[in-house]
């Protein structure tokens, strides 16, 4: 198990590149497998849920190679067209492999994905739409077989919320299938049009995405292409909370300012000054932070509940009482009680936490239970005084790529320190 050792109280005064997006790269690396050929995807980060992506490819059949950023994938032959219960435990969002093995073969099988760090995370909204295609679903025990029982037919989705995974399952399944889908109340994630436009530069026809809307027109096949993934929204907006909260100032090249732009009223009320120029996006935060009103997590365009962690972590340290409204997931606040051991006043009760800000953190001992989550305890321990141990950042990995050389190449004195499981 490792763990970060990190000495705070240094600002962080530089610049830095964006990675490329973890939620953009999971969906695009699964829709190579119905595109016949070699794809080449750039911009992919280095991060643990690319890798787990990658078994689930070549266990389908898939030749994948990677070079650094670079994963190229040689989907001619798919030999199988189930997931594994133990790929499927290791990243939950795998479930976004089914829309594109069930475009591919016509079947798929998979195991629940069950519950995960932030919550149950159920897959009903999933399980309707493929169903209206034309595909049986048979459910037993913790396992769930697709099977198309004629060829996959285009028909009209009305989402009872825009969930970001059940909208790019259907675009997914929808791309090859005879005929028109249309996806009304349909997620509009900057991820989803990276999603598209990917698929659309192999032939797609998708449009509509970005707004509520999205129209599918059946193809009957996709060509490979080669194509970069966006940078990393959330990776962009958590370096800039820990800019604000060591009064730094940090410069992102490689953002889309328009994706951070949800998050940017936030560190403006803070006091934070942010300007955009074609050497990037500039966060300079004032001596003293200010507390934000009311954070209330959202679906695109509104304050993404990826960094509602993180920006807890900011208001720990912001003058004035600050609240924050998860309305997303059901139980995303584990990090609350880690924060609490660097000294921050927080009290939480069902979705919404109070967060009355203090002058300062104290160093602190905790465990990172789940990505975000980890993350705004490094935020945390960057901004405290003295050593802080993040323990067990095997979450943090699957997200953020190399974060400890980002942050010392930034300033801040942060090692990862690698244990065997027997040290205990
Ligand atoms: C994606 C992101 C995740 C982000 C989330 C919300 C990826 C890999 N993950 O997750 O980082 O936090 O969007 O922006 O892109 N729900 C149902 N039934 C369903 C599907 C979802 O009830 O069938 C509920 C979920 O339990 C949750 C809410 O809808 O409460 C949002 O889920 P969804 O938008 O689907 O998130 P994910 O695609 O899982």
């Amino acid at each position: 198990m490792s763990r970060y050792i990190i000495n705070g109280g240094h600002r962080i005064y530089g610049r830095t590149k964006i990675q490329g997006s973890k939620n953009s790269v999971l969906p695009i690396l699964a829709a190579t497998v119905l595109v016949r050929g070699t794809s080449v995807i750039t911009n992919c980060p280095e991060i643990t849920d690319v890798d787990a992506t990658i078994k689930i490819l070549r266990h389908l059949g898939c030749r994948v190679t990677r070079e650094k950023n670079t994963v190229i994938v040689d989907s001619s032959v798919i030999e199988k067209s189930d997931i594994p219960d133990d790929l499927m435990r290791e990243m939950r969002s795998s479930v976004v492999f089914l829309g594109a093995i069930i475009g591919r073969t016509g079947k798929a099988s998979l195991s629940t994905p069950g519950g995960c760090e932030i919550g149950l995370r159920p897959i009903d909204l999933h399980l309707d739409a493929i169903q209206r295609f034309g595909v049986n679903i048979h459910e037993e025990y913790a396992k769930i077989e697709f099977e198309a029982v004629k060829p996959l037919e285009g028909v009209n989705i009305a989402l009872s919320f825009p969930s970001v995974g059940a909208t790019e399952n259907i675009i997914l399944t929808a791309c090859t299938a005879k005929g028109t889908t249309v996806i009304t109340n349909a997620a509009r994630e900057p991820e989803i049009s990276d999603l598209a436009d990917y698929l659309n530069s192999c032939g797609a026809r998708i449009s509509g995405t970005g707004e509520g809307t999205i129209i599918i027109e059946g193809v009957s096949e996709l060509h490979p292409v080669q194509y970069k993934v966006i940078p990393d929204r959330i990776v962009a907006a958590t370096y800039m909370a820990a800019a604000a909260m060591t009064h730094g100032k940090i410069t992102l090249s490689g953002v889309v300012p328009a994706h951070i732009s949800p998050v940017m009223p936030v560190f403006e009320e803070a006091g934070c000054d942010i300007s955009i120029s074609s050497d990037g996006l500039t966060l300079t935060a004032p001596p003293y932070l200010r507390s934000v009103k009311t954070i209330r997590t959202m679906p695109y365009p509104g304050f993404p509940t990826d960094m509602q962690a993180q920006i807890m972590a900011m208001t720990t340290v912001c003058h004035g009482t600050s609240v924050v409204i998860e309305t997303i997931f059901e139980s995303r606040y584990k990090h609350v009680s880690e924060l609490l051991r660097f000294g921050a006043k927080i009290r939480a009760d069902g979705r919404m936490a109070v967060v009355e800000g203090v002058n300062s953190l104290t160093g602190a001992s905790v465990i990172a239970s789940d990505l975000r989550g980890g993350a705004s305890l490094v935020l945390a321990g960057l901004a405290a005084q003295g050593t802080t141990v993040v323990d067990d950042i095997r979450y943090i990995l699957r997200g953020y790529e190399n974060m400890s050389g980002v942050l010392s190449s930034l300033g801040c004195d942060i090692v990862i320190e690698e244990r065997n499981s027997a040290d205990g």
